[in-house]
Parts: structure tokens; C-alpha cells; sequence
């Protein structure tokens, strides 16, 4: 029996792991899957009501007490500071040591992608964003603040270590799942220190992976190509901040955030997975967010906690769903967020 911690959040986060839950739920009858799910409040209510975002000992207990952790998202505005979303989020890829942000970018349907002319095929690949530091290491401050001559530095921190277990990690599954080609994005034209060692390491694991095809862009360009020929393709590996909008994007040329999902992953521990898209306060208490990101987020902690054939299966389910436009509104349909879920669900057969 997997136990798997839960922890909805803010805004849509609730709306959407709903829905997760009940194909979660759903893969109990139609196969054999046996989970058991463990419910955490945290969020915006709590920390506004309590004053408490994550608890004490929470990453002691998520670490020794479950196998995952599925989250749907963190962010209000009432919390002002992010301060929800850098102790829970954040602190769980931190305190928990997930470096890998392992995002799929992966067409489900050709009508999705706002692209000109691309079938399934054309836009399938994946992206290894670090996700222990680099701009998110909080380093950093103010000096005079408030007045006119007021200075604020922002850091970025790159350790040989944090960059090479990441590197390492896109060569090792583009191995493993007959990908071609690695291609690390990075902006070393102007950042001489952190980019100069992301160079050297990329190179240096490359040479022991002549198998795999090594290849550079800077993140500018990337950003265009991903774009306009997204097909070239297969592991994408960059650093956190990168890899946080290349995601964005990459989940803008396949139907939208609606749809992407994401998975912070230390091999053999405790892993947590959470759709790409936020708490999306627009969107939130209308029944109207698209549950999908969250639904295949739950199929790749399936995936990851060895339930492999109950993961495909829950992506074939919704991939029928998209053909038979049982969608939200976001990608055309005009379903709630309920009824995509109740949808995915009834697909997963008996
Ligand atoms: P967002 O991802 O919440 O939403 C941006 C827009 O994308 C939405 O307004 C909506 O148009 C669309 N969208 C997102 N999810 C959707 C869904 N499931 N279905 C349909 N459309 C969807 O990004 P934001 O507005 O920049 O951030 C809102 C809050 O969420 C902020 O507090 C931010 O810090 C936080 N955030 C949290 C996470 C996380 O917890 N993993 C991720 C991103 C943003
Ligand atoms: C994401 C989000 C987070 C990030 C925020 C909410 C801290 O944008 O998961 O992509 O920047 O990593
Ligand atoms: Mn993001």
C-alpha cells in the first residue's frame, strides 16, 4: 500500500486535486491500485487563521511516513509576502532535496497547441529544471532601503554539485527512454560565473554519454525555437529560474497550464508532484479551473511510485477525454471542473 500524502492548497489547488483524487480513487476498482491518502490543510487559510505554513516537523514526517506527496498549488494574494508558498513549496523541494523538476511538454491532442500545422508527434519532450537553488536560494538583500540611493542584490547560486546531479539526471533519462538529445539552455554569454560551470559540467558529463547527442542553446533562443520548431526536442535541461518559464511556455504550445504537469523528484525518496500552474485566484471557487494538469500529475506520481500500468492508463483516459472535447473552457469545451474529472474517471473503464 503506497500512502500518499495530499496537500491541495490555495485557489484552485482544492478544485483540481479534487478531481485528482477521484481518478485516484477510481483506479482502486478498475485496477487494483491501493493507495492510502492522507489529507494536509496547508495553505493560505491555515497561515492566515493559525499563523503556521508548514508545520514543525512536517519534513520529517513526510519524509519517514510516505512514499508521496500530490499538491495542487500555493499562492494568494491576502499572503502578501508568498511567504505560503516559499515555506511549503519551496521548503519541501528544499528540505526534501527534489532537485529534479522533471516537466513533460507532450501534445495530447493536435488541436491543442495554439502552433500553426503540428500533429501529435511534433512536440514531445521533457525538461530537467534544477530545483534546489540557483535564483531560488533566497540569497540576498537590501541596503538603505526606502530611500532614493537604495541597493537590493539578488543572488544566484550554483554549486558544482547541485549542477552536475542535475545534468547527470537529464543524460541518465534520455538513456533510459531512447531519447536522442540533450540540450542544456543557459545564458553564459553574460553570466560568466554560473554559466561558465554549468558549461563545464554539461560538457564534461556529455563526453561520458557519447550515446546521447549533446547540444547548447542560449535560453533567448530557446525561448524563440520552442516556438517556432519545437520538435528538435527531446531532454531539456537548464537551471531553476530558466526552467521555470521555459515550462510555462512549453505548457502554452500544448494546450496551456490547464494541462501540465510536474513532478520534484529526488530518486528513491519521497518525491512530490503538483501541477505547473498556480492557484489561479481568477479562476478560483468557479468550478471552471481545468483539472488535467493535476490529473496527469497524479499519473506521474503513479508512475513514480511503480504503478506503471495505472499511470497509462490514466493518460490514455484523458487523452479519449480531449478527443471527445470533454473539456473545460480553456481548451474549448464547456464541462466543469467536476465533470472533466467525473469524465477522466468513467474512461478508466471497469
Ligand atoms: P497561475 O498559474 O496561477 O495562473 C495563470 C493563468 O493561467 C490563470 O489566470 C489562468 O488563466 C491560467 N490557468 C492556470 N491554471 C489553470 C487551470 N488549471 N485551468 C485553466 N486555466 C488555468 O499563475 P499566476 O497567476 O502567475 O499566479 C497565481 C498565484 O499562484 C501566485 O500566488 C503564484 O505565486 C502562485 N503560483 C503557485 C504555483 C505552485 O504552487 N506550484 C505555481 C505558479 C504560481
Ligand atoms: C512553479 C511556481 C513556483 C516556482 C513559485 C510559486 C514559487 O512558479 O512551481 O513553477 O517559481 O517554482
Ligand atoms: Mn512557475
Amino acid at each position: 500500500m503506497q500512502r500518499i500524502a495530499i496537500i491541495p492548497g490555495d485557489g484552485i489547488g482544492p478544485e483540481v486535486i479534487r478531481e485528482a483524487v477521484r481518478v485516484l480513487e477510481r483506479l482502486r476498482e478498475t485496477h487494483g491500485v491501493e493507495l492510502q491518502l492522507t489529507h494536509f490543510d496547508w495553505g493560505v487559510d491555515k497561515f492566515l487563521r493559525e499563523g503556521v505554513t508548514l508545520p514543525a516537523a512536517a519534513l520529517e514526517m513526510l519524509a519517514n511516513d510516505f512514499d508521496a506527496i500530490l499538491a495542487g498549488a500555493f499562492g494568494d494574494p491576502r499572503d502578501t509576502a508568498n511567504k505560503v508558498a516559499e515555506d511549503v513549496l519551496l521548503g519541501m523541494r528544499r528540505g526534501l532535496d527534489l532537485y529534479i523538476n522533471l516537466r513533460p511538454v507532450q501534445l495530447l491532442d493536435a488541436r491543442l497547441t495554439p502552433l500553426r500545422d503540428r500533429e501529435v508527434d511534433d512536440i514531445d519532450f521533457v525538461v530537467f529544471r534544477e530545483n534546489t537553488e540557483g535564483a531560488y536560494c533566497g540569497a540576498g538583500g537590501f541596503l538603505k532601503k526606502g530611500t532614493s540611493e537604495e541597493i537590493a542584490t539578488q543572488e544566484e547560486l550554483n554549486t558544482r554539485r547541485g549542477v552536475e546531479r542535475i545534468i547527470v539526471a537529464a543524460f541518465d533519462y534520455a538513456r533510459a527512454h531512447g531519447r536522442e538529445k540533450v540540450t542544456m539552455a543557459d545564458k553564459s554569454n553574460v553570466q560568466r560565473f554560473g554559466g561558465d560551470l554549468w558549461q563545464r559540467v554539461f560538457k564534461e558529463v556529455a563526453s561520458r554519454c557519447p550515446e546521447i547527442q549533446a547540444n547548447h542553446q542560449y535560453v533567448d533562443a530557446m525561448a524563440m525555437f520552442m516556438v517556432l520548431d519545437p520538435g528538435q526536442y527531446d531532454v531539456i535541461v537548464s537551471n531553476n529560474l530558466f526552467g521555470d518559464i521555459l515550462t510555462d511556455l512549453g505548457a502554452a504550445i500544448v494546450g496551456g497550464l490547464g494541462v501540465a504537469a510536474s513532478g520534484n523528484i529526488h530518486p528513491g525518496r519521497v518525491s512530490l508532484f503538483e501541477p505547473v500552474h498556480g492557484s489561479a485566484p481568477p479562476l478560483a471557487g468557479k468550478g471552471i479551473a481545468n483539472p488535467v494538469g493535476a490529473i496527469l500529475t497524479a499519473a506521474m506520481m503513479l508512475e513514480y511510485v511503480g504503478s506503471k500500468t495505472a499511470s497509462a492508463a490514466i493518460e490514455k483516459a484523458v487523452r479519449e477525454s480531449v478527443a471527445n472535447n470533454e473539456t473545460t473552457s480553456d481548451l474549448g469545451g464547456s464541462l466543469s471542473t467536476e465533470e472533466v474529472g467525473m469524465a477522466i474517471a468513467r474512461r478508466l473503464g471497469s
